[in-house]
């Protein structure tokens, strides 16, 4: 038996990254279709339209870059688009290619019509981005054969393959690799009633039973997130077992949700850290990303790519150009006196 610690107990419900958890709850729970694709009805219809089109051309599909916070369903779209264009799927991602030559090899060894996903796309280094663009571009490659003077050119012809790009950071993509993609697709935050799908559909797969009154208490604490939603389904279910309680009603829910500190709107120790540092060491903002970090002894990186989107969903948190500023809102959650407030 394995003990684990409480904090990473935590860290797991909204940790952006993939864990061996997820890998097994992503291989059960993962739709398969854009049937089963819950939501995103606005980038369903797109792709739909794209791939219907690209099927009667006999055509690839242009490159599509899917942008949007963790958790929302990009890998899991790009999965879906391979299976319904009827095509081999090749993952990858940013931080993962290293070498000019490794990613030579990955793309002379695609199929025709093939889809390379690359995940974290804002993370490619300089280098491959440059081999990159003529390879979405022309379907070409450029190889340097030998080393000084006596070193040439040739160029190689790539099978015609599609790149699923997926980004948390728009922003970040430079202007050359963005301008390349045909389509870009921005994933939004799911509805209540989206999410709710969502766990009617894993706790039929996970088979747990559950009244409407728990299904609610799970979706309201899901950060608006599959991923979320999934993971907390779990901790849920694992809880009504123990407690012997073999159906989830609100109650049973609300206790499993405590258990692991995440409270009725899905907020958890390190969102509402991160919240009353800037009130009570900031009074309230504006502050920047990187003070923040430094008071919170969290990383930028989590805090903008894993807590501050939820927050700022919610109207918790505002940007300004001069850094983050909580608002009224969250004040009143934390049930804190806000300063510029009457009464
Ligand atoms: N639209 C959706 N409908 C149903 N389940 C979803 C949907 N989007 C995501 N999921 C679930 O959430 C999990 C995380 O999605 P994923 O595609 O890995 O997110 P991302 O790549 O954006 O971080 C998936 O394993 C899947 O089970
Ligand atoms: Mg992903």
């Amino acid at each position: 038996m394995l003990y684990v610690p409480c904090s990473i107990f935590h860290d797991m419900i909204t940790s952006a990254n993939e864990q061996n958890d997820d890998l097994n709850l992503d291989v059960t729970l993962r739709p398969q279709s854009f049937s089963e694709y819950v939501g995103q009805e606005k980038a369903k219809k797109n792709l739909q339209i794209l791939i219907e089109a690209a099927r009667k051309r006999s055509e690839q599909i242009e490159h599509v870059l899917l942008y949007g916070p963790a958790g929302l369903g990009k890998t899991t779209l790009a999965n879906i688009i391979a299976k319904e264009m009827g095509v081999s799927i090749k993952i990858t991602s940013g931080p993962a290619i290293e070498r000019v030559g490794d990613f030579g090899s990955i793309l002379t060894n695609l199929q025709d019509g093939d889809v390379l996903f690359i995940d974290e796309i804002h993370r490619l280094n300089k280098s491959i981005e440059e081999v990159l663009y003529p390879a979405m571009e022309d379907y070409k490659l450029d190889i340097i054969i030998g080393k000084g003077p006596s070193a040439r050119t040739i160029q190689l012809d790539l099978p015609k393959f599609t790149l699923i790009g997926a980004t948390t950071k728009l922003g970040s993509l430079t202007n050359p690799l963005r301008n390349r993609f045909g389509a870009i697709h921005r994933l939004e935050f799911y509805e209540t009633d989206e999410i709710k799908k969502i766990i009617e559909r894993s706790g039929r797969i996970l088979d747990v039973k559950m009244d409407e009154s728990g299904l609610q208490e799970i979706a309201l604490c899901s950060r608006r997130t599959p991923r979320v939603a999934n993971r907390l389904l779990k901790r849920v279910r694992d809880y009504a077992q123990i407690k012997d309680h073999p159906m989830v009603d609100g109650v049973i829910a609300r206790q499993a949700l405590e258990m692991i500190d995440v409270d009725p709107i899905g907020l958890e120790p390190a969102d509402k850290h991160i919240l009353s540092t800037i009130i009570e060491k900031f009074a309230g903002g504006p502050v920047g990303l990187s003070t923040i970090a430094a008071a919170t002894s969290e990383e930028i990186n989590t805090i903008e790519d894993v807590y501050e989107p939820y927050l700022i969903q919610i109207g918790f948190l505002t940007r300004t150009p001069r850094g983050r500023v909580v608002t009224e809102l969250a004040y009143e959650h934390l049930g804190i006196k806000c300063p510029g407030k009457l009464i």
